[in-house]
């Protein structure tokens, strides 16, 4: 059975939240984890539902998956049998590409279903199959499904023809243990790159440059057991920043690492909220009506396009105009439709959102339409006039964790109910 959230609006959220590790890094370390025979331990793992698909994909073609805890798993790819990922779930999520990486560099060959993911656009592959084949290997699509096969891999110069965080990971992961050197020129720069080329290098990989836009990689024979504790998630702190501002409350983020979410910090702070930074938290406080400004997606360290919705969300509720241009993903502001459904003003034109900020919100039933626009529609919930439902919380539950008991904690007046469970809707508004 389907669950929905039912929110109570108008409660600002007060006291600390604690973010969880980073669901994009550990989609490419779970993926990085199956290149070595040795058994790797990845601590601070997002328990969350892309997580858990891609762990029973690696499960699937034979690794071996312990559960230590909720966020700690032991990987073993010794046990590996096969080189094809068709199961379905797989389908769903963005980051199954990654095996394609990680297979074909281990085993100089991989079959994995075309990726899925949240429908914000067409989202290509070809740069991460130019990567492939400049390696040497061939890559093809047929039936739904990449092939790559290799008889060796040699090192090689490959320049990205857009900047794709995906295609950066998995040329990476096919290049690590490639004969030679590799260069990634025009490379995307964000944190979770990072964290992949880390944690490859405690596997004994050589990769140097990760976080700037050349990335050079020499080839090694063999990858060795490691233990590694994913970082923080920037765009779930990011979310609780945005509600927090919006709310009007006043919010400890714990376990952040403050630069990663400088983009948004500065834009919360040239509209009026206040944000201090710690080593590792975040306080964001706001006690009036925000103002407004511009905002233009752009790979890292620009603004990035997963906080897009939540702040449009959140300048749907400041004063004047604002503009938000959507410059990664071309079909992202299926959500304002729904934002309207709550009194907003927001016209969209191309990729540009021009917002006319209300004074308020009111409750609505909602569908979120994908991961991030869900959150954003759910902290419109927290801001706006009586009771908002939200359908579709799968998609939120693929890239936040314990998203609804996290709000709870500060306060927050939202439930997981079943789907049109009239009698759990009831028992909420009378509790609430
Ligand atoms: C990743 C993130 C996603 C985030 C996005 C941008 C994961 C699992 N997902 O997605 O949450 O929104 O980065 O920060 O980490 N492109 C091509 N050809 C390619 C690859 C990409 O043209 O081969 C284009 C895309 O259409 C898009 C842009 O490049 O316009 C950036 O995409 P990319 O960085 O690859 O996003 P993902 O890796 O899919």
């Amino acid at each position: 059975m389907e669950n929905q959230y039912i929110i109570k609006g108008g409660i600002p959220l007060e006291g600390e939240v604690t973010i969880s590790g980073m669901k994009n890094s550990a989609l490419g370390i779970i993926a990085a984890a199956i290149m070595t025979d040795e058994t790797v331990t990845i601590d601070n793992l997002p328990n969350v539902r892309d997580i858990n698909v891609l762990l029973d994909a690696i499960q699937g073609i034979g690794a071996t998956v312990i559960r230590v805890d909720e966020h700690k798993v032991l990987i073993n790819g010794s046990t590996i049998s096969d080189i094809a990922i068709n199961h379905d779930a797989v389908r769903r999520i963005r980051a199954s590409y990654y095996l394609l990486g990680a297979l074909l560099g281990k085993y100089k060959e991989a079959k994995v279903v075309l990726p899925g993911g949240c429908a914000i656009g067409s989202r290509p592959i070809d740069q991460h199959l130019k990567g492939f084949r400049a390696l040497g290997a061939s890559a093809t699509v047929e039936y739904g499904m990449v092939n790559t096969y290799a008889n060796d891999l040699i090192g090689n110069h490959i320049y990205l023809d857009v900047v794709s965080v995906g295609a950066t990971i998995n040329i990476m992961l096919a290049a690590c243990m490639a004969k030679g050197r590799t260069v990634i020129e025009n490379a995307a720069k964000e944190p979770h790159i990072v964290d992949v080329a880390n944690f490859l290098n405690s596997m004994g990989a050589n990769i140097r440059g990760a976080g700037t836009d050349k990335i050079r990689i020499n080839g090694v024979e063999r990858l060795h057991a490691t233990e590694y504790s994913i970082v923080p998630d920037m765009i779930e702190a990011g979310t609780f920043m945005i509600a927090a501002a919006a709310t009007k409350g006043d919010v400890i983020i714990k376990n952040v690492i403050p630069k990663h979410l400088e983009a948004t910090s500065v834009k919360l702070i040239e509209i009026g909220a206040a944000v201090d930074e710690y080593d590792d938290a975040l306080r964001i406080s706001s006690n009036r009506r925000l103002g407004h400004t511009q905002i233009k997606t752009l790979p890292y360290p620009g603004f990035p396009t997963d906080m897009q919705p939540q702040m449009t969300m959140l300048l749907a509720l400041s004063e004047g105009t604002s503009m938000v241009t959507e410059s990664i993903f071309e079909n992202r502001f299926k959500y304002v439709d729904e934002l309207a459904r709550m009194g907003a003003n927001i016209k969209v034109e191309g990729n540009i959102a021009i917002i006319d900020g209300v004074a308020g919100l009111t409750g609505a039933a909602l569908t979120a339409p994908d991961l991030r626009a869900g959150a954003a529609l759910v902290v419109a919930g927290l801001v706006a006039r009586e009771y908002t439902t939200i359908d579709s919380i799968k998609y939120i539950e693929r890239g936040y964790e314990c998203f609804d008991e996290k709000l709870t904690s500060l306060g927050a007046k939202i439930e997981k109910v079943p789907m049109d469970d009239e009698k759990a809707i009831q028992k909420f508004k009378m509790t609430s």
